[in-house]
């Protein structure tokens, strides 16, 4: 399985985007400073889950936003719903300023963790890293 490499330089501030990567949807979101305060916020409530889910760091690190970035202005996450795979709508939808997926109503927040309904898990963090000083994510 190969890897692949996106040029995010042209994403604004709070815009985000959706990259196809080994069949699934990623998303790959360029964080205001108001979702980034919203996500480091909501690392006191109580979370559905309190994992990473982040293949760049170890299994049992907590789901603090700080680990779930690897630069707190890009949020990057792939695009499949927890609960049966749907693709959650984005920018900023839901009761949580992040993502909402309209199959069976889950709403995850601006670190894409779910805050409600019937999805078990944060949506998963990608191995990735950033490439030319910030302006390309090598995905795999
Ligand atoms: Fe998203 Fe069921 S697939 S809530």
């Amino acid at each position: 399985l190969g890897s692949i490499r996106v040029d995010i330089s042209p994403i604004a501030v709070g815009q985000e985007i959706t990259v196809m990567f080994r069949g699934g949807p990623v998303f790959i979101r360029r964080r205001t400073e108001t979702e980034i305060a919203e996500a480091r916020e909501g690392d006191t409530a109580r979370l559905i889950d309190d994992l990473a889910r982040n293949e760049n760091l170890p299994e049992d690190a907590s789901a603090a936003d700080a680990n779930r970035v690897l630069n707190p202005e890009y949020l990057i996450v792939k695009g499949n719903c927890t609960h049966l795979g749907c693709v959650p709508l984005g920018n900023g939808a839901g009761d949580y300023d992040g993502w909402f997926c309209p199959c069976h109503g889950s709403h995850y927040d601006s670190s894409a963790r779910i805050r409600r309904g019937p999805a078990p898990e944060n949506l998963p963090v990608p191995a990735y890293a950033f490439e030319n000083d910030g302006a390309v994510v090598k995905l795999g």
